[in-house]
């Protein structure tokens, strides 16, 4: 049977792998592990690129969630906004500083609804974690909007979007801090844990140098709080710099693959495709999640026929016990927990490949 993979790392090693092995023996032969200038020139042209004056690597997106909490002293007796639909690393980060994360249902976009945002808002709300999900941005002037106007702070969680922006202002430039990820199946994916805050705060930055070295000012010796060990390694950094290089490239192919699924898919009733009309929104489709009203049947049938999908998440994060969270009710994401199905997207894969799955979609609707 023929097999379609959601992502292929091993392919994009074979496309760039004297730029890959350039990289490994450079930093290698130097012996620079610990930041160095690896780290430092990525930090820079992550920055350039995101359109801030810093960048900081760190060893997660969680981590960045959580030190851009910590950068303003958010904590105990606090509360921040999050969406109900969104990877549960977003919440965990307000629960794990002491603070209580308050759940707001998102919209058609997967994206938390801002007109629901200032029912979720009380005397004791520090902040709102904006989440661009799958690649689209959340509409940030709004957002934006709403902040000023209640004095929020706003952390945009971009790990899923670097690269997509509105009316050409990228994700992770509205807000206090980006937060992103390089796990390695990201739109810019290492090969191990990564991720980074970029911002224009340079307070912020400094904050984020210190506490990812344990506290320590590297320059003076001096400890400035108690911090983590959470820094980007130099290999790593190396590595993503080079993917960063080919990134716009390869943000055109995922929209080119995103066109070609809309082409073959758009006439099918039971189906949402993720194409959404708010003008100068650009998205860059780090996930083409659809919506199937046939639910598990429709991804299993995919599955059964070779092709690998995502489903995230059946369950949504404020439904598993142990996370002790409040359901306030969230209608859309519950639809969307039934419904989601991320088909394979990725800059690896071949025409042929997506033909195939446009093709057993279409069988299975025309069964
Ligand atoms: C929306 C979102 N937030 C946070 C994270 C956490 O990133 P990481 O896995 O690098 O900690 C991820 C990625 O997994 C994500 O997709």
């Amino acid at each position: 049977m023929r097999k379609v993979r959601f992502v292929e790392p091993a392919k994009v090693y074979r496309m760039i792998k004297n730029e890959l092995d350039a990289a490994y023996f450079d930093v290698m032969s130097r012996g620079e592990l610990i930041d160095r200038s690896h780290l430092r020139s990525f930090e820079e042209n992550l920055a350039k690129f995101v359109g801030t004056k810093y960048a900081v690597g760190l060893n997660s997106g969680y981590d960045a969630l959580h030190l851009s909490l910590r950068s303003v002293g958010i904590g105990a007796g606090d509360e921040v906004v999050v969406p109900a639909h969104t990877f549960v690393a977003t919440c965990s980060a307000v629960v794990n500083v002491g603070a209580t994360p308050v759940l707001v249902d998102v919209g058609k976009d997967f994206n938390i609804d801002v007109d629901k945002i200032e029912t979720a808002i009380s005397p004791k709300t520090r902040a709102i974690i904006a989440v661009h999900l799958s690649g689209y941005l959340a509409d940030m002037p709004r957002i934006m909007k709403i902040a000023g106007k209640h004095r929020l702070v706003v952390i945009e969680d971009a790990c899923q979007s670097l690269g997509s922006s509105i009316d050409s202002r990228r994700a992770g430039s509205f807000g206090l801090t980006g937060c992103w990820s390089f796990y390695p199946f990201k739109i810019l994916g290492g090969y191990g844990d990564g991720g980074a805050i970029t911002t224009d705060d340079p307070e912020v930055a400094r904050f984020a140098r210190r506490m990812r070295f344990n506290g320590e000012d590297r320059e003076t010796g001096e400890y400035h709080g108690h911090g983590f060990t959470c820094l980007l390694d130099n290999l790593q950094a190396a590595f993503l710099d080079v993917k960063l290089r080919h990134l716009p490239a390869w943000i055109e192919r995922r929209k080119s693959i995103a066109e070609t699924y809309r082409h073959g898919l758009s006439d099918i009733p039971d189906l949402l495709l993720p194409h959404y009309d708010k003008p100068g929104f650009d998205h860059v489709y780090q996930n083409y999640t659809v919506r199937s009203k046939q639910g598990d049947d429709f991804s299993e049938y995919l599955k059964k026929n070779g092709i690998e999908v995502l489903t995230q998440f059946r369950k949504p994060y404020y439904r598993h016990k142990a996370l002790n969270l409040i359901d306030r009710g969230f209608p859309e994401t519950e639809a969307i927990s039934r419904e989601v199905c991320s088909l394979p997207m990725n800059v690896e894969i071949g025409s042929d490949e997506i033909e195939y799955v446009i093709q057993t979609v279409r069988d299975f609707y025309e069964r």
